[in-house]
């Protein structure tokens, strides 16, 4: 079915003028990008789009990066595109990454992991609708 995920480029790769790069591999893959801004997030907006890992021994630390630059939020559209989009990014930790997925080419470590993605249609509604009004998705 077509479906919509979130995905974030996150500040390792937007430092990194990674933001093409990245998008061709999800353009080239069939997945449209429908809505997309370039934001820095707050620390509070940080805190609360991770509250499910609030009790993880890395959720500190993974806040203060996510608030460390600019990154770019997107919603993707496709064929299957939350299970599309977690192949495509490949395994959290690049250590674990398959070959030619968006970790593998280009996260820096476990934290630093260049994307996120949604990992259920719920959830990719939750989340859009956490960054996104309807009027800026145009499919
Ligand atoms: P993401 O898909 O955005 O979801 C949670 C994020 O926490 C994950 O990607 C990583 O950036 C970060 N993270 C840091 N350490 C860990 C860890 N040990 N296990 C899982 N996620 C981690």
């Amino acid at each position: 079915a077509i479906e919509r995920t979130f995905s974030i480029i996150k500040p390792d790769a937007t430092r990194r003028n990674l933001t093409g790069a990245i998008n061709a591999i999800f353009e080239k893959n069939g997945l449209a990008i429908v809505a997309q801004k370039r934001i820095w997030m707050s620390r509070a907006h940080a805190k609360k789009f991770y509250e499910v890992h609030a009790e993880r021994p890395f959720y500190n630390d993974l806040v203060d990066f996510m608030v460390s630059g600019p990154v770019v939020v997107q919603v993707l559209e496709g064929e299957n595109a939350v299970a599309k989009n977690r192949e495509l990014m490949g395994a959290t930790n690049p250590a674990n990454a398959a070959e030619g997925t968006i970790r593998k080419l280009f996260a820096e470590s476990i934290e630093a992991n260049s994307v996120h993605g949604s990992d259920s249609v719920e959830n990719a509604a939750i989340e859009i609708a956490y960054f996104f009004a309807g009027y800026e998705i145009v499919g």
